[in-house]
């Protein structure tokens, strides 16, 4: 039943994901009245500048830079600047004024999320962030209600969109990095400083977020082991590629159950990583993201779509506003979130996965056993090896070895790496890469 109020929306940001957000708002004005059961009135669009060029043209009339004076009043205030301040104080701004807050700031989230989720619960207010991880997909709130009473054991999967991007074109095309970087700015995939998609750091925010939602315990940013691709070169494809493997940076978050001295704990981490060409996330092209999600009693679980852009994200962003009309409508209090837990994390060394470890060594005779020695000394156990000789511009020739290990444990494996790297006869530890997906 439609109630003929309106709720006053503010938006603050009118970029890659918040012009669309206007544009679909004022588009689908009267279809979304209904599903929301009242007017959504878009009251303003809080900008940097008033005159800066728009993806969308939007009426001039909405655009402010007074944030603040936006917010106070409205109903909705949906958060689409990015970064932390002043984002969090306009959040927490809003919720004090009674609004329900939608955002997709994984990094306020991942960093202040305890502070904004205790000021909503105070004044029972919600705050909703569906394209917070994978933009388009739904997978916030499948974990957050949908498996609500499961038991997650395991989440892994590919949450960046720019990465997935670059890395998938390396591979399909040979392209080079720098190039194909700029081109997932273009499409506008790529956060304001590109550093935090390169670096692994915007996956480890969402990893922090889906960790949380799906353990129901708080799990820090800083907890959050992170690697980025910088590293991976047309030459780490290549040797992938000839293994039968696609390097994808992948987010990963699991129970380790009690083992030895150990306890049991949960390990939330982000690197790139070989996948077999066979498993499903190899043929996650482009800016796609997919997510596996492993849980007792649905037993393993995948979403897969649009894990970056404007408008796809734009979508995550309009489910939010319209759930938050709805509840503003009912009135009562804001679903809170369940991360009341306070579970060990484990570190990086205690996790164990299949390896492929790239040495350049000199080219003589008892340099494969010394190597073999050393892993052999290390507790890493050898599955295959791949020797290629070429001769160098001073007349010397160099050998190349790939190997892929055993299931080891992180710290041995990186224990050995070490020695290897100390050894007269390794010149170079090329690249270590863990394999995931087994
Ligand atoms: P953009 O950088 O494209 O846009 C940011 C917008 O916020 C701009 O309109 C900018 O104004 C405005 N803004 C920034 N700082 C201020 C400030 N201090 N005062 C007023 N306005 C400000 O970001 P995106 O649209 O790409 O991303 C927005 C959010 O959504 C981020 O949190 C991002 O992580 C998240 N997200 C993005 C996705 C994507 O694919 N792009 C996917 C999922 C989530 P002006 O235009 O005047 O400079
Ligand atoms: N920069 C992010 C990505 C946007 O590339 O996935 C979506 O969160």
């Amino acid at each position: 039943m439609i109630d003929h109020r309106t709720l006053r929306v503010a938006l603050l940001g009118a970029g890659s994901v918040g012009s669309q957000v206007a544009r679909l708002l004022l588009e689908h004005a009267d279809e979304l009245e209904e599903r929301a059961g009242a007017r959504l009135e878009l009251a303003g669009i809080a900008v940097r500048d008033v005159d800066a060029p728009r993806d969308v043209e939007l009426p001039r009339e909405l655009l402010t830079t007074d944030a603040h004076e936006l917010i106070v009043g409205s109903d909705i205030v949906i958060e689409l600047m990015g970064g932390i301040e002043p984002a969090r104080t306009h959040i927490l701004d809003a919720l004090q004024s009674g609004a329900d807050v939608v955002t997709g700031n994984k990094a306020l989230l991942a960093t202040h999320g305890a502070e904004i989720f205790d000021a909503a619960d105070q004044v029972g207010a919600s705050v909703s962030y569906e394209a917070a991880v994978a933009a388009a997909i739904p997978i916030v709130r499948p974990l957050k209600d949908s498996l609500a009473g499961d038991f997650v054991t395991r989440i892994f999967g590919i949450v960046n969109g720019t990465t997935n991007y670059i890395l998938d074109r390396m591979d399909r095309e040979g392209a080079e990095f720098d190039a194909v970087l700029a081109d997932a700015q273009a499409l506008g995939y790529a956060e304001a400083d590109p550093t935090a998609d390169v670096e692994g750091h915007d996956a480890a925010q969402k990893a922090a977020i889906l960790a949380s939602l799906a353990f129901h315990t708080h799990v820090p940013l800083e907890r959050v082991h992170c690697e980025g691709i910088t590293s991976i070169d047309a030459a780490a494809i290549e040797n992938a590629k000839k293994a039968g493997f696609v390097i994808k940076l992948l987010a990963t978050c699991e129970r380790l159950p009690a083992e030895g001295d150990d306890e049991a704990a949960i390990s939330v981490r982000v690197y790139p990583a070989l996948v077999s060409r066979e498993h499903p996330l190899a043929s996650v092209h482009g800016g796609n993201n997919a997510v596996y999600v492993e849980a007792a009693a649905a037993g393993p679980l995948m979403f897969y779509g649009a894990g970056a852009g404007g408008v796809e994200t734009a979508s995550a962003i309009l489910g939010d506003v319209v759930s938050a009309a709805r509840r503003h409508i009912a009135g009562g209090v804001g679903v809170g979130e369940s991360a009341r837990g306070d579970q060990p994390i484990a570190e990086i060394g205690r996790i164990t996965t299949r390896y492929q470890i790239t040495l350049d060594v000199t080219d003589e005779q008892g340099v494969l056993a010394t190597v073999a020695g050393i892993l052999s000394q290390g507790g890493v156990s050898v599955a295959t090896i791949e020797q290629t000789v070429s001769e160098q511009p001073d007349g010397t020739s160099r050998a190349r070895l790939v190997i892929g290990t055993h299931k080891a444990r992180e710290l041995a494996l990186s224990t050995t790496v070490e020695r290897l790297a100390e050894s007269v006869v390794v010149e170079r530890v090329v690249t270590v890469l863990r394999v995931e997906g087994d």
